[in-house]
């Protein structure tokens, strides 16, 4: 960071948060906080909350998080640097003329300019398919229904005939050899100097979830190969950390995302009305890419092609989306074979009944698994059903097993008393008990560990909110917990900060301690740390006894974690000594 903290600071107390966001969202005062539709998702009820107390703001739909510099950077897309130039004016605060490190000004301009370079060259692709050298294009685009509307919504355009115009025309534009080959847009060579990567395709540039330019994807008119070329990874271009489509699906009104295999039945699908369809960038689908889809949902469809390829990708995809915490479920798409051909064919209300009955991913898994097994043979049949049982040892927790052992009993003709007793036996060979079988396979202890882990990381955000809203609590609790007990690392070091600030000034300002977080994923999740809220909070006995609770359990982990590196008999008993003590724990409010 170049300003100095003390600076950065000044700058952020003179810029009210409520006064600085009511330009931009219309706020409501609800109680002690401001409510208004969040700018960063598509809602129509209000789920975004400006706190005038914290000075911070928190989307409780979204997720998106932060101070006033975050904000800014979000919403005009600036990176700090510009947040904070933005918001001194604002205020009317000087500041220094400050050099940044010479490496991190080169690298931000580096990626500023192919920002620029990519932008450029989509409006120039696009300006080529309005010309009559793009008369072949327009064509091809019409043959495959896209309007008019469609395609400047997704800016498509045309990469024409010569090798080396857009080299050229760059170049016109005084961009260097050395900037232009980092875009992945052209080839520099020793001899033959410059040439496009794309030439004679129908140009499909990638956004990222701010509409940023950061690659392309171009189609062969016609038949040709390859089909598909994509723009190498780049400074900008990450393919695993992005989807297309994302940048409009994010603002969807519809509950889920649906996920598909091509650019073509990402825009046929947002003509059609599926304004959540997104598509990863001519690669596998990744678990980045998961988390990057539940910001924004909590169910995934999966429409990819109904080729055996599609089959395979979407049984890869679906263990990655439920350990990203999605749910997820299968579109059938047959007879077609994508979602651009069957919207094509049978129209948009046959699809969105496809979109109802789409298969509870588990589901669909044993319905791929039955193809193996001949079911009319009574050996095929003893084998699918033992597969079966086998697999719904993944369900950890009895009750959601019984509601799979009843729906498959009941779509495949076993009795259900039959399936369960197959599956208690499975549990007890390998070693369980029936009461125990809920940690038979390491998938699903792996769950249950996620779990416990994500309830110590709720513990330690629930008391960083307390302790923000109520510095008395520190008095009360500082005998049992310091910040050395919050082992996520994120509530660690926001700990560190919060401790350190209330013993130097007696208060807590979490968006003074969010200047000190740097990127936008932090800034998120200190944000959603600090905004932590349990139900009926109102209740003072209720909430005496949440907050010793979790001040409890956070201790319980905390000393777990120390006898864990415990090195001598000594620091055990202490360990032990301390456990007892914690017994004892009452804190009044
Ligand atoms: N793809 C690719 N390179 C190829 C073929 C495909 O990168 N040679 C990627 C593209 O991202 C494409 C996706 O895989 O969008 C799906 O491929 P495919 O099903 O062949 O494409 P469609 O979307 O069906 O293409 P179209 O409808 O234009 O034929
Ligand atoms: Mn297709």
């Amino acid at each position: 960071m170049f300003y100095s903290e003390d600076l950065i600071e000044e700058i952020r107390s003179r810029n009210d948060i409520v006064d600085v966001i009511s330009g931009y969202v219309k706020l409501q005062k609800k109680g002690a906080s401001y409510f208004g539709l969040c700018p960063f998702h598509n809602e129509k009820s209000p789920s975004f909350s400006v706190s005038p107390q914290k000075q911070m703001y928190y989307c409780f739909g979204c997720g998106a998080g932060g101070n006033v510099f975050t904000f800014i950077m979000e919403y005009e897309n600036y990176t700090f640097v510009e947040a904070v130039k933005m918001l001194a004016q604002r205020a009317g605060v000087t500041l220094p003329e400050v050099e940044d490190s010479p490496e991190r000004k080169k690298e931000a301009s580096l990626r500023q300019t192919l920002l620029e370079i990519n932008k450029l060259a989509a409006k120039y692709f696009y300006y080529q398919l309005t010309q009559p050298q793009g008369e072949y294009a327009r064509a091809y685009l019409d043959g495959r229904k896209l309007s008019h509307d469609t395609i400047v919504k997704f800016g498509l355009g045309y990469s024409n005939k010569f090798s080396n115009d857009l080299y050229q025309y760059l170049r016109g534009r005084n961009y260097d050899d050395y900037t232009l080959k980092e875009t992945g847009l052209v080839t520099i060579d020793e001899k033959r100097g410059g040439y496009d990567k794309f030439w004679n395709r129908v140009m499909f540039p990638i956004m990222d979830v701010n509409n940023r330019v950061i690659g392309f994807g171009g189609r062969v008119l016609g038949e040709g190969t390859p089909k598909y070329l994509n723009s190498p990874e780049t400074k900008l271009f990450d393919k695993s950390r992005n989807l297309y489509g994302l940048n409009l699906a994010r603002r969807s009104r519809r509950p889920n995302m649906i996920i598909c295999e091509g650019y073509m039945d990402v825009i046929s699908m947002h003509q059609a009305g599926f304004d959540n369809a997104v598509a990863s960038l001519g690669t596998a689908f990744t678990s980045q890419q998961a988390s990057l889809l539940k910001r924004y949902t909590d169910e995934v469809l999966l429409a990819y092609d109904s080729d055996g390829a599609g089959v395979k990708a979407a049984l890869r995809a679906i263990p990655m989306l439920k350990e990203a915490g999605l749910r997820a479920r299968v579109i059938d798409m047959k007879p077609y074979k994508d979602p651009d051909e069957f919207i094509k064919n049978m129209g948009m209300e046959a699809f969105e009944e496809r979109l109802s009955k789409a298969k509870n991913s588990f589901m669909f898994e044993i319905s791929i698994m039955e193809r193996d097994y001949d079911m009319n043979d009574p050996e095929g049949k003893t084998g699918f059903f033992n597969g079966v049982a086998h697999k719904l040892l993944e369900f950890s927790q009895e009750l959601e097993r019984n509601n799979y052992i009843e729906a498959i009993a009941r779509g495949y003709g076993i009795a259900y008393e039959d399936l369960r007793r197959l599956v208690n036996q499975y549990g007890l060979k390998s070693g369980f008990g029936e009461e125990n079988i809920s940690r038979p396979k390491p998938a699903a202890s792996r769950r249950e560990a996620g779990d416990r882990e994500e309830a110590i990381v709720t513990a330690q955000k629930l008391l960083l909110t307390w302790l923000s809203e109520d510095t008395r609590l520190f008095a009360k609790i500082d005998e049992w917990v310091g910040p050395d007990d919050f082992t996520e690392p994120l509530c660690h070091e926001a700990a560190l900060k919060v401790f350190d600030e209330f013993y130097t000034k007696g208060t807590v300002t979490p968006a003074r301690i969010m200047n000190l977080f740097e990127n936008k994923e932090e800034h998120d999740a200190i944000a959603r740390a600090f905004n932590t809220t349990i139900r009926d909070e109102s209740d003072k006995a209720a909430k005496e006894k949440a907050v010793n609770e979790t001040i409890k359990r956070i201790k319980l982990n905390s000393l777990d974690r120390l006898s864990k590196n415990a090195k001598d008999i000594q620091t055990l008993q202490d360990i032990i000594r301390q456990k007892s003590r914690l017994q004892k724990l009452h804190i009044s409010l």
